[in-house]
């Protein structure tokens, strides 16, 4: 290292090219965990029956928007990274525990795999926060945000399943 280097860009450095493509490749993955999100509450909170079941749908129809709003900050961070937005024929759908249950009154199971889509989500979330330490504050950052609404998410689920659970289904 000479004294005349240049100040440091960050993640947009030269030399941070492949740190920059790996933190576009996680981008891209919680881009799509997002927006099968999307699907599988839009599709929930339309499907479930029951009187029981209408809170459960509303609390569904407004986290679909928030899914929504996750994705496009996604997406955002992704073209500020150099990276591209994929076009819908790079998905694979992998929320088989979110697939419309045999019984539409059976909410117990829209709860168990919402909790589960959410728990992937913190998973995945947390794992970007610890591969940009150091490396992307400002991505970190977002994330920690989107985080943050995804643990929500979550208690929110797991205390209508606890609910569920005591009153019997
Ligand atoms: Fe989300
Ligand atoms: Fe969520």
């Amino acid at each position: 290292m000479s004294s005349t280097t240049s100040p440091s860009k960050g993640i947009f450095d030269s030399a941070m090219l492949e740190a920059r493509e790996n933190v576009v490749d996680l981008l891209t993955k919680a881009y799509w965990m997002e927006l099968e999100t999307v699907m599988s509450y839009l599709a929930a909170s339309v499907n479930l029956d029951g009187v029981r079941a209408q809170e459960i749908k509303e609390s569904l129809a407004e986290d679909v928007q928030e899914e929504l709003g996750h994705a496009q900050r996604f997406a955002d961070r992704i073209k500020e990274l150099y990276g591209v937005v994929p076009g819908s024929e790079e998905f694979s759908a992998e929320q088989h525990f979110l697939q419309p249950p045999d019984e539409q009154t059976d909410t117990v199971h829209v709860i168990r795999g919402v909790i589960k889509a959410e728990t992937g989500a913190i998973e995945h979330y947390t794992r970007i926060v610890e591969e940009t330490d150091q490396i992307d504050p400002v991505t970190q950052d977002m994330v920690i945000e989107i985080l943050r609404d995804e643990q929500g998410h979550r208690r929110l689920f797991e205390g209508f399943l606890r609910e569920y659970e005591l009153e019997g289904r």
